[in-house]
């Protein structure tokens, strides 16, 4: 509830840095160079919805989840301007407990870019066991988030990340560097569920 509050608040005042517009280039890679087949995506932590509708636009079928109400309305205002709504399905709420509506194994790609850094100890071990439920096996998990450097910093070590998704989603690729925003530690992740 708090987390929610706090942005709602940053959106409420537009103090939202990563509300950028840009898709990232990690994603534009998989998407474009790597041109794997379109199926289900899941944004989690979708603010304004640009990853979700950067997909829909590229033909896949994306839901996207925030906890923000204002930020779900504008994706979905975005998705109207893009002409692509047909392609996305906005929903306000809980990354975690919203997936209790998504069936097993739905989902070819999920995208976190974001959201998941900020989740409690408790909340990380239940969104990955709701991601190894609604992936399929093949389906490929893109994860951008913030490492700790200090204890009072939120987020999680590298060897954390992989622990929660290992063994069923195997490792294929890390990327460690700085986020050019807020000059945090932090890391692209790929993941494929087995
Ligand atoms: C850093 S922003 C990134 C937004 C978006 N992924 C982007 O790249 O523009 C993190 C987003 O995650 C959302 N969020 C944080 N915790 C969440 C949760 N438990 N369930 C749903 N959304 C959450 C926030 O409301 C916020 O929009």
């Amino acid at each position: 509830m708090l987390k929610q509050i706090l942005y709602w608040i940053r959106y409420l005042t537009a103090d939202t840095p990563w509300d950028t517009g840009i898709v990232p280039p990690e994603i534009i890679e998989l998407i474009e160079g790597e041109q794997i087949p379109a199926g289900q995506a899941i944004d989690l932590g979708c603010g304004t919805g640009t990853t979700s509708i950067y997909l829909a636009r590229n033909g896949w079928q994306a839901t996207g989840i925030d906890l923000v109400g204002r930020a779900i309305r504008e994706a979905r205002r975005k998705a109207r301007r893009e002409r692509v709504e047909g392609k996305t399905t906005f929903r306000r709420g809980d990354v975690i407990k919203e997936s209790c509506r998504l069936d097993d194994r739905s989902f070819d790609l999920a995208v976190d870019i974001g959201c998941f850094h900020s989740l409690s100890a408790q909340e990380s071990r239940d969104y990955a066991a709701m991601l190894k439920r609604i992936m399929r096996p093949g389906g490929t998990f893109m994860l951008y988030s913030f490492s700790p450097t200090a204890p009072d910093e939120f987020g999680y070590t590298p060897e954390q990340i992989i622990d929660l998704f290992t063994p069923e989603f195997g490792l294929n690729h890390k990327a460690l560097g700085i986020d050019t925003a807020g000059g945090r530690q932090s890391g692209w992740y790929r993941f494929t569920r087995k």
